[in-house]
């Protein structure tokens, strides 16, 4: 028995419908948005994430999936869509187009994690990219959208907002965290050492115990910001308020890779234990230079698919029934059966969604099935029945039946 790789999950038959439900409804907010869908491959060269995502974030030190292939590239599986959407943006000259370019994706990502609840190797995520606009109102639509599928999924999430600035005040806020880190150097972590030198923006991101209890007193990034970021900050907040988006501030949110730029922000669940963040994403301006493309704004975020089945369950927000069968056709014997396959495949024709027996069951326990699918009426076909061209046709709800001739079972049960 070979079994599922750890970290990884199957979407069994009963439960593909709660997928394609949470999928159709961000695929509607999106439409609402003017968002157009991309898909990119699963697969990017290492060089895109190293540049993209940053190489002293943990996604990249340590949890890509990388390998050879058989022409000796170095090759990495998506951690995340971001990347990939900025690679075809440039590649394709999107940026000579009509801007802004507003785009989402559903995809796979993977990242080598120690799987836990809502934490998985691979998960699934839906995102939305922004290309080419560089205003505070462009980032408010941004959350609008996530904040529109929750909303319409029945969730209420919080959401906490920050402004990690530009490379200017960045460079400020790096060096007032040098100073306040200097003196505990001794008590970080091993990775948290390396940050120091590398990128102290990481510092407060480091999930060690030792790491965050002297991280709850290090400087505010607010406190460094300039006076654009400041401005566009508050402009970020006029249009929360206009969306009529409650929010709260943050100065701890740093995000976990390293393109941002200004706006950050995450929606945190208290309802799904330690991994509650089911959404995250912010600005970032400077992605689309540093990947060999001309210097475009850019503002995003992703939401975990299984975070919001999670936490759909987890307090039990109504989800649409799986469609269940119109008719099922029970044959007494098998020239019966063939009928019944026969006016099955003329109802599937004009879409009503039909069953049959494929087992040889007797028609008692063709009935038990029937009723186990959670079929509306179940039609049956005897030696008689068969003789005078009519099926018995019995609604499971009410118990009553009618006969109706073979000739009429389209318009008999069209619109059932
Ligand atoms: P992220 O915060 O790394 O951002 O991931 C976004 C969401 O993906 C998380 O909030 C979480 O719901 C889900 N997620 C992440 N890792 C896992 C995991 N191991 N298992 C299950 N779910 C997970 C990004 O990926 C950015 N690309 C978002 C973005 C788009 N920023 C700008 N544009």
């Amino acid at each position: 028995m070979i079994n599922i790789p750890k970290g990884t999950k199957d979407v069994l038959p009963q439960d593909s419908y709660k997928w394609q439900y949470v999928e159709s409804v961000a695929r509607e907010v999106s439409k609402k948005f003017n968002l157009k869908e991309i898909r990119t491959p699963t697969f990017e060269h290492t060089e895109l994430f190293l540049r993209g995502v940053g190489d002293t974030t943990d996604i990249v030190t340590k949890e890509m999936y990388t390998f050879r292939d058989k022409g000796d590239r170095s090759i990495t599986l998506k951690p995340e869509g971001t990347a990939g959407a900025a690679r075809m943006f440039i590649e394709n000259g999107l940026a000579g187009g009509v801007l802004p370019q507003k785009m989402y994706y559903i995809t796979p990502a993977f990242r080598y994690e120690r799987p836990q609840a809502g934490r998985l190797r691979e998960f699934h995520q839906y995102g939305v990219e922004i290309f080419g606009a560089k205003g505070a109102d462009t980032d408010a639509e941004a959350i609008m959208v996530a904040d529109s599928l929750l909303k319409k999924l029945g969730l209420q999430v919080k959401l906490y907002i920050n402004s990690i600035g530009c490379p200017t005040c960045r460079a400020n806020y790096n060096k007032a965290l040098k100073e306040f880190f200097a003196p505990h150097l001794e008590e970080l972590c091993y990775d948290c050492k390396t940050r120091f030198e590398k990128n102290p923006l990481r510092l407060l991101d480091c999930k060690e115990e030792a790491c965050k209890k002297i991280n709850v007193n290090a400087p505010s990034i607010l406190d460094s910001l300039c006076e654009e970021c400041s401005a566009h900050f508050e402009e970020l907040k006029d249009y929360l308020k206009l969306s009529e988006i409650d929010y709260e501030i943050n100065p701890r949110i740093v995000r976990g890779l390293d393109y941002y730029t200004r706006t950050v922000f995450e929606f945190v669940s208290t309802s799904i234990g330690a991994q509650g963040t089911v959404c995250g994403g912010g600005r970032y301006d400077g992605l689309i230079k540093e990947l060999g493309g001309n210097a475009v704004p850019a503002v995003g975020f992703a939401v975990g698919i299984e975070r919001l089945l999670m936490l759909m369950e987890n307090v039990g927000a109504r989800m649409p029934e799986e469609q269940k069968p119109t008719v099922y056709f029970a044959g007494m014997d098998n020239a019966c059966r063939k009928k019944a396959f026969e006016l099955c495949a003329k109802l599937r024709k004009v879409g009503v969604i039909t069953e049959t027996d494929h087992m040889e069951r007797s028609i008692k326990a063709q009935f038990k099935y029937a009723d186990k699918l959670g079929a509306k009426y179940v039609a049956v076909i005897g030696g008689n029945e068969l003789e005078q061209g009519v099926m018995n046709v019995k609604c499971m709800a009410t118990g009553m039946s009618v006969s109706v001739a073979f000739a009429d079972v389209e318009a008999y049960f069209l619109g059932k």
